[in-house]
């Protein structure tokens, strides 16, 4: 891989991708086993938005290859408090740190941050723009339940707003891949995203209802209702609540079918499905560290070649 930054998943070739997985597979057989890897190393956290498992997994990553982390902290005890730019911001932690993970409200963000800084920048979500370490690992996790070619995903819920809907989709189309998209009407993937699909060939249907396609699915993608995006609490409530999964839709589904959520999951999956065989969201979440452990590998290297 030979980026400086990653910003968008649609940076990312197929080959990205594979030694990304491969890498994090090595990683995965003993994650304990690597801290001479980048002795020292720091990483710097800096997040504008909540988050549990992308933060925590990046700390542990970076742990786990022998680094550390040093973290901004809450927003509301920062100086953007005080009125800082982003770019000045970028511009400071740059100077500490071997590497930035920033999470960011606005749509482009970490873009415009990158372009102030020389260690490389990992965009953990810009608004309802990206999240390409999230694809990194619901690509791993695909690989190791269903295989990434001759694939039939279902992703569902929201498309509008969801950032690691729009990376994943970019990045399926490096694969041979039917992607049914299931939503209502109004929170239909946005036209840029659907643009970019048609224009990488990617086969691609959408649908507002689940059960037409349930059977076909090799892995159903659920994603939360991005309550925080919607300019208008009205329009959630419209919305909120549908498209929900229990035991009783799977009932249509492959024996095989793999459901994953990027989590945090609010109501979309209900907690019946926790313990079944198909239940493969908490799973994901753990390929979350060896992932990133990979992704860091890969970046931290000098001039961000790792071969
Ligand atoms: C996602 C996000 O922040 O976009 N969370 C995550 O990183 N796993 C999904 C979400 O918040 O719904």
């Amino acid at each position: 891989m030979r980026h400086d930054h990653l910003l968008t998943a649609k940076q990312l070739s197929r080959a990205d991708i594979e030694a990304v997985l491969a890498r994090a597979r090595e990683f995965a057989d003993d994650p304990a086993a690597h801290a001479d890897r980048h002795p020292g190393a720091l990483l710097a956290l800096c997040f504008f938005e909540p988050s549990t498992r992308t933060k925590m997994s990046f700390e542990t990553a970076a742990k786990r290859l022998g680094g550390d982390v040093i973290d901004m902290g809450a927003v509301e005890d920062s100086s953007v408090k005080k009125g800082e730019s982003l770019a000045d911001t970028a511009r400071v932690v740059e100077g500490y740190a071997d590497g930035i993970v920033l999470r960011h409200p606005s749509q482009g963000a970490a873009r415009m941050a990158s372009e102030f800084v020389d260690v490389p920048l990992v965009n953990a979500g810009d608004g309802a723009g990206h999240h390409p370490s999230q694809t990194l690992l619901d690509l791993y996790t695909i690989d190791e339940n269903a295989g990434l070619d001759d694939l039939t995903i279902g992703v569902m819920g929201d498309l509008k707003y969801g950032r690691t809907v729009h990376s994943l989709a970019h990045a399926l189309t490096n694969f041979d891949v039917r992607q049914h998209f299931i939503s209502p009407e109004s929170l239909r993937l946005p036209r840029s995203v659907r643009y970019d699909l048609h224009e990488a060939g990617a086969n691609v249907r959408e649908h507002d209802d689940l059960d037409a396609v349930l059977p076909e699915l090799d892995v159903l993608y659920v994603t939360r209702i991005q309550r925080e995006r919607f300019p208008d609490e009205e329009e959630y409530e419209k919305v909120a609540g549908e498209y929900r999964i229990d035991a009783e839709t799977l009932g249509a589904a492959s024996d095989d079918l793999a459901v994953m959520h990027p989590l945090p999951r609010i109501d979309e999956i209900d907690p019946e499905i926790d313990a079944s065989p198909n239940a493969t969201y908490f799973e994901q979440a753990h390929n979350g560290v060896p992932v990133r452990m990979a992704l860091l590998d890969l970046l931290l290297r000098e001039g961000g070649d790792a071969e």
